[in-house]
């Protein structure tokens, strides 16, 4: 597909690229015992499409219960918040964002939307669908992580801003790193602006454990995924048929751990890294916690980061959630 001129003045594109500082994470969450990996390695563009897939298995109930709430209270979010920029972390397909967008048109409010992803090829074949679908909305498309994105904000053309955190992407984080991430999101907004939160809730361990270990094994496909990006990016030799998928409930740390299982002894090496990495048969690597929340408890913590929920949306069997937030004064 190609952007048409029309189209192509009501986009643009900034790059934040810092590969170095993501390496030096790569490189020491392998150091670590028990081994991780950073979770943003997933999506290169052939990750983004499996967790695309992973999002329609029946098994996944995140994505389907999240539109399903979408559905019900885009205007009311399109009506309290009134004219703002959608900046979404993590956007990838925008496929829920569209709710937004559609509720926001119907409103006769003008769009604004920037989209942010670390996936590049998904954000131009994303923004170039919405440009056509959309033929009032102004695009500006960041390519970058959720930190660099949140210390660079480009100055938005309009007041308000409504930043978007869809997916449950925030479980990834630990507890640590969730307080981190939330200081950030406080001081990238200005008071007065939004902070859309969907998050997963605790519930029955089957349910969560059977979302992770689907039938068709496009999760594990998904795992298994992350070391072939590390050995098309940094010249890398996993043998991906030397590891297995696993993700289980950790229920007292309320998260699924998922891990890349290695079959054998063996030694990868990351070429262009020069980081050799050697692993014991039966040695797992972390690829991701993905936490489950319980509603109060963050509530409470979005409040000691200046965001009032001001709204709270749920499902009916209770096992997700949308929170509306507006940045308060710092006190
Ligand atoms: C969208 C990143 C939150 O943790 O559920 C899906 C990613 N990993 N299946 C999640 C994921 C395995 C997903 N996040």
């Amino acid at each position: 597909m190609q952007l048409a001129k029309e189209e192509s003045l009501r986009c643009r594109w900034i790059t934040l690229d810092s590969p170095e500082v993501k390496e030096v994470d790569l490189i020491q969450g392998l150091k670590q015992t028990p081994k991780t990996l950073p979770c943003q390695y997933f999506y290169d563009d052939r990750g983004s499409a499996l967790f695309e897939q992973i999002c329609d298995l029946p098994e996944y109930y995140p994505t389907r219960t999240e539109q399903a709430i979408l559905e019900k209270c885009a205007l009311e979010i399109a009506q309290t918040t009134g004219t703002c920029e959608l900046m979404e972390l993590g956007s990838g397909s925008s496929r829920k964002t569209r709710l937004l967008l559609d509720a926001y048109q119907q409103l006769d409010r003008p769009l604004h939307y920037s989209p942010i992803d670390v996936s590049a090829g998904m954000l131009k074949t994303t923004a170039l669908d919405l440009l056509h679908q959309y033929p009032t909305l102004r695009l500006s498309g960041l390519v970058g992580t959720y930190e660099q994105a949140l210390a660079h904000l480009p100055e938005s053309e309009i007041e308000r801003r409504m930043l978007i955190f869809l997916g449950s992407t925030l479980g990834n984080l630990n507890e640590q790193e969730c307080n981190d991430f939330l200081t950030q999101i406080q001081q990238a907004l200005q008071p007065g602006d939004f902070f859309l939160l969907g998050v997963d809730l605790q519930k029955s361990i089957d349910i969560v454990e059977a979302a992770y270990n689907d039938a068709q094994g496009v999760t594990a496909e998904f795992n298994l995924n992350i070391l072939r990006h590390l050995n098309d990016r940094f010249q890398g030799n996993f043998a991906i048929d030397q590891f297995v998928h696993l993700a289980f409930y950790n229920a007292d740390r309320h998260q699924i751990e998922m891990h890349l299982l290695s079959l054998q002894t063996q030694v990868a090496v990351l070429r262009s890294l020069d980081y050799q990495v050697s692993l014991q048969a039966g040695e797992t690597i972390c690829t991701e916690i993905s936490r489950k929340f319980h509603l109060p408890t963050l509530m409470s913590s979005l409040e000691e980061h200046t965001l009032k929920p001001l709204q709270v949306w749920t499902d009916p069997q209770n096992w997700f959630a949308l929170l509306l937030c507006q940045r308060g004064q710092l006190h």
